[in-house]
């Protein structure tokens, strides 16, 4: 035996990881509904604490203001109605996580090691507890890696610029993207063994069907 320790605390987790606007959130949710597994978003965790950061009047540039805002938020992360849901000190903003200001600064507030750190144990505590399907940036490559069912779902550049547009939101999309790719603590990346997937021309039930096809091939008892 090496000193290789799988993690053999943790439920089953699928990772869908993937770029802005890719289709994530609804492919996950939906397989998460399917296979009776909890959907959990990590993005409204970073979102979360973004939003606290900016209610505290603090620069999402400000790394030691946001290391020290850090230091004295509560955030829970408990599961409701099979999803996660998140309260920074007692509160719940899932109201505000989508607002402009939060788009504008959550992939800022991101790059952090603190706060990845936070999120990731958040992550592994659900794990501890239920069957996930969390979607991501960097769930199957520095997360979960252990896990076996990684997804990473992508799509065009224009694809995902139309789909946010009909969403009605103001995201700038291009430039998370590029903190996300570029930063240097877990940068999106397609994990080695992660099965890619490009929704461009799918529908969501589509790539769904695609995913639970892969997850049966490589052997998840669903
Ligand atoms: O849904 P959308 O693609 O707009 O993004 P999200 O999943 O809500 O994530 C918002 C931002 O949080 C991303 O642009 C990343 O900067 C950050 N994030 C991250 O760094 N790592 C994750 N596992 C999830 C999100």
């Amino acid at each position: 035996m090496g000193s290789h320790v799988s993690q053999p605390d943790f439920h089953r987790v699928i990772a869908i990881d993937g770029p802005a606007a890719s289709g994530k959130s609804s492919v996950a949710r939906e397989l998460a509904r399917r296979l009776g597994f909890i959907y959990v978003n990590s993005g409204a965790i970073y979102r979360a604490i973004t939003w606290h950061i900016l209610q505290e009047g603090i620069d999402a540039e400000d790394s030691d203001r946001v290391t020290r805002a850090l230091q004295s938020m509560a955030i829970t992360c408990c599961i409701q109605d099979s999803e996660s849901r998140i309260l920074v000190n007692d509160v719940d903003p899932a109201g505000h996580l989508r607002d402009d200001g939060v788009n504008e600064s959550v992939s800022r507030v991101s790059r952090f090691p603190p706060i990845r750190q936070i999120v990731a144990q958040k992550l592994h505590e659900c794990a501890r507890t239920h069957d996930l399907v969390v979607e991501g940036r960097d769930i199957g490559s520095v997360v979960f890696p252990e896990t076996p069912y990684k997804f990473y779902v992508d799509a065009s550049p224009e694809v995902r610029l139309r789909r946010r547009a009909a969403q009605g939101e103001r995201d700038e999309i291009t430039m998370r993207d590029h903190a996300d790719f570029s930063r240097s603590v877990s940068p999106l990346v397609i994990a080695e063994d992660a099965h890619v997937i490009d929704t461009s021309y799918l529908t969501i039930e589509e790539v769904v069907q695609e995913i639970i096809a892969r997850l049966k091939e490589i052997g998840l008892r669903i």
